[in-house]
């Protein structure tokens, strides 16, 4: 009898090739994750972080101009928001007004910069004499600011009712993929029913790598324990507190095997992150994405909220949901001309 048949025969015995693979295994443990991050599997990504615009604090026209689409989505989201303040922002509408004449002077024109310019001209719309009096200095500054920019016409955001924003939400792909917009305005209960039918059909139907199904969604119905995460993630402001339910997406981390699939929990997270929009939209649930682009400490924080989350699982994003109110603003957010996006080579 072989030794291998000997070992294969008896529960007690190993088979010393065995052996020393398991002691190899263990040992090298704590070399793994080191070994991956600092040779081949990582060493392309730093490469190509040391290139970043934020990293080398180098400004390109891109960092710019998204720059500027940050900013004016600031403002875009200030117009729209549920209990409209007059007057807010001031610092940081002269920031985008000189930002825009900057980029227009170096780069020259771009529709994200003219539309920012139109967010800039619906501020100065919005605000009669009685309001400008509150604060003569800022108007001084944002009027001879704007005089100094192209003369576009004042963006719209558009006002619409429940029924005409969710009038195509069973319409074939086209008319429904169009229709769905990020909402902001949130009013009364939305029942568990309705969200655990969304949060189905968008996991039954989203692909995955090797059907792995790396991701996780958590439905947060405590108004108290949804008022601290959002504290936390601070992008709803003025708005999140209306949330009824907040859905937490993460994506595990085990279930990726090597250093080659480091970001697919993120590639995993952002598919269904989108067909949950869709599938929040096809059963009428109002609803806004929310970042979890978290430092250490926040991360932690926001974990601490969710018991049960293991470590492994990233956090790839929250989604306040809510039922839509009978009328509401909807932030414009125009996309990019498709020849800045899409190539043929
Ligand atoms: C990853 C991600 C994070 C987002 N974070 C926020 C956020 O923190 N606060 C917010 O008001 N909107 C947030 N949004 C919503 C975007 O602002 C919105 O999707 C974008 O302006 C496009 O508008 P649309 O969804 O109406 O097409 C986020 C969207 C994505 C995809």
């Amino acid at each position: 009898m072989s030794l291998r048949q000997l070992c294969q025969s008896n529960p007690i015995l190993i088979h010393p090739y065995r052996l020393a693979r398991a002691v190899k295994h263990v040992l090298m443990a704590p070399l793994r994750l080191p070994v991956c991050l600092a040779f081949s599997v990582t060493r392309p990504d730093r490469a190509r972080l040391r290139r970043a615009a934020w990293v080398r604090r180098r400004p390109s026209r891109e960092s710019a101009l998204a720059d500027i689409v940050m900013n004016y989505h600031v403002l875009e989201k200030g117009l729209t928001m549920p209990a409209r303040r007059k007057n807010f922002g001031h610092a940081a509408i002269l920031q985008l007004a000189a930002k825009a004449g900057q980029f227009l002077k170096t780069y020259g024109e771009a529709p994200q910069v003219l539309h920012a310019i139109g967010c800039l001209r619906a501020y100065d719309a919005l605000h009669d004499h009685a309001d400008r009096a509150a604060d003569p200095t800022f108007w001084s500054a944002f009027d001879d600011a704007l005089a100094r920019l192209p003369q576009t016409p004042p963006a719209t955001q558009p006002h619409t009712t429940r029924e005409a924003f969710f009038a195509a939400s069973q319409a074939p792909f086209e008319a429904f993929a169009r229709s769905r917009h990020t909402l902001r305005h949130y009013a009364g209960p939305l029942p568990i029913e309705r969200v655990r039918a969304a949060v189905a059909l968008a996991v039954d139907t989203a692909p995955s790598a090797c059907n792995r199904q790396f991701t996780r969604v958590r439905c947060v119905s405590d108004h108290a324990v949804i008022a601290k995460l959002l504290e936390i993630q601070g992008g709803s402001r003025g708005f999140g507190h209306l949330a009824d339910k907040l859905l937490v997406i993460t994506a595990d981390l085990d279930d990726a095997f090597s250093g080659g699939e480091r970001n697919e929990p993120y590639v995993e997270g952002g598919i269904l992150l989108m067909n949950l929009a869709y599938a929040l939209h096809c059963h009428r649930i109002a609803h806004c994405i929310l970042n979890c682009f978290f430092d250490t400490p926040r991360d932690n924080a926001f974990r601490a909220l969710l018991p049960g989350l293991p470590q492994t699982e990233l956090l790839i994003a929250a989604i306040a949901c809510g039922e839509a109110p009978a009328e509401f603003d909807v932030a414009a957010s125009p996309r990019r001309p498709l020849s800045e996006v899409y190539a043929e080579l």
